[in-house]
């Protein structure tokens, strides 16, 4: 009798490891690029076209499964609105990149915002870089600085390098709109004009008297493609406006506070800089939603449900304004749709009245849409270019930049670190 009541556990043990293994076998069974969204996987080649494999360990998730890496570009599902209608993906310190080489000999003490070089970002589908310029070693460089001084050690290159990178995607790409934000401590006379101007930048370039200044609606996209206007830069220092004929930012944008009050749940106050977000006195509106100190780790989670409440508060901070920028660090990193999904969600709502862009369709009255899985369950089409990207998330990746923590109690100027 004791003998029976042992045996049935191990033989309903047997069984269930005889299921498991099916089930695990069956659910690794996808591999070479055949993986789907939440798919698990083990490489990034796993995964198919604009995915990554990664894993979510903030949020618990410790199986790798592919990922979304690739915004969709709305324009190719809805073209022919004003610019201000779409929305965007914007990297914040797109030049910030973990990895990137120091100057030699010089240790660099500072904080890191993305994973991968501003062509691969680019080639992803970001449509916003937000970059830091500085003057330094007798040229402009982008920098991750504080007190409006580039230091060796908070230097990474010259800004030429990434602003070539933008001319070739331009080039190549040429339905594609480019904007650039520029946190903007160059001083020497013309020198940003001088600088786009010797990349071959400034036959893109938007021409300022053509913004709309009092909240209107832009120039239709497909007008901008046509007449090659088709790179937007905007800076903090309005100066500039005048001398220089580049965009002062905060009369064309709202913007939300940038760092933890960007991430905060429930409110989205203003950036003193800018106009109150419901001003309606300017028709961009750039959502900041990134912590004041970036933690690789930890983007996984932020871009998961709290991204799409914290959109919802700052559209309704915003008079029903959708955000036309979202800027965020580590982009790629999701747990499954990540900032792709909500981009996607953006759009679909202003383009179609759909909950996502790719249920848009061409042609249709506003509200009928395709009958498409939501975001997040659907295979990603390749929309962006090739993709080159093979970052791997996987959790022996992370522990190796995590400098980042350190620097906090180093420097004791942390605002400046936007
Ligand atoms: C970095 O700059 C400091 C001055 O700020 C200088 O003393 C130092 O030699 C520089 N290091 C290198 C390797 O250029």
């Amino acid at each position: 009798m004791d003998h029976r009541r042992l045996c049935r556990p191990s033989a309903f043990v047997y069984i269930a490891l005889f299921f498991f293994s099916v089930f695990t076998l069956t659910s690794m069974a996808c591999s070479n690029g055949n993986c789907q969204i939440l798919e698990s996987c083990s490489v990034a080649t796993d995964c198919g076209p604009g995915l990554y494999c990664g894993n979510c360990p903030a949020l618990s998730k410790t199986q790798p499964i592919c990922t979304r890496g690739q915004a969709t570009i709305p324009t190719s599902f809805i073209g022919g609105l004003p610019f201000n209608k779409y929305s965007w993906l914007v990297t914040h310190n797109s030049f910030s990149i973990v990895d990137a080489p120091p100057l030699p000999g010089v240790q660099r003490l500072t904080f890191y915002n993305q994973e991968d070089t501003v062509t691969n970002q680019l080639r992803n589908g970001v449509r916003g870089l937000m970059l830091d310029m500085y003057d330094f070693e007798n040229d402009i460089w982008l920098c991750h600085s504080f007190r409006g001084q580039c230091f060796n050690f908070t230097a990474f290159q010259p800004a030429k390098n990434t602003l070539r990178e933008v001319e070739a995607f331009l080039s190549q790409n040429p339905m594609e709109i480019v904007t650039i934000i520029i946190e903007d401590y160059v001083h020497t006379p013309k020198g940003l004009s001088k600088l786009f101007t010797s990349v071959g930048l400034d036959k893109y370039w938007f021409p300022v008297s053509k913004m709309p200044k009092k909240g209107e609606d832009w120039p239709l996209v497909n007008d901008m493609v046509q007449k090659n206007h088709r790179l937007l830069v905007f800076t903090s220092d309005s100066s500039k406006e005048a001398g220089e004929g580049i965009a002062y930012q905060w009369k064309y944008m709202v913007e939300n506070e940038a760092g933890d009050p960007g991430v905060k749940q429930g409110s989205c106050p203003n950036r003193k800089e800018s106009k109150s977000l419901n001003s309606k006195g300017a028709s961009l509106f750039l959502m900041n939603y990134f912590p004041t100190y970036p933690v690789e780790d930890e983007a996984c989670k932020e871009h998961s449900t709290p991204l799409a409440e914290m959109v919802g508060t700052c559209y309704k901070a915003a008079g029903n304004l959708m955000p036309n920028f979202l800027a965020v660090n580590f982009y790629m990193r999701s747990d499954g749709g990540g900032v792709f999904d909500v981009v996607d969600r953006l759009n679909g709502q202003t383009l179609c009245g759909c909950s996502t862009v790719t249920a848009c369709q061409a042609g249709e009255p506003f509200g009928s849409c395709k009958n498409v899985a939501p975001p997040s369950s659907i295979p990603i089409t390749n929309t962006a270019g090739s993709f080159s990207g093979n970052v791997q998330f996987t959790s022996s990746s992370s522990s190796v930049h995590s400098p980042n923590h350190l620097i906090f109690y180093f420097f004791s100027f942390p605002l400046m670190f936007f």
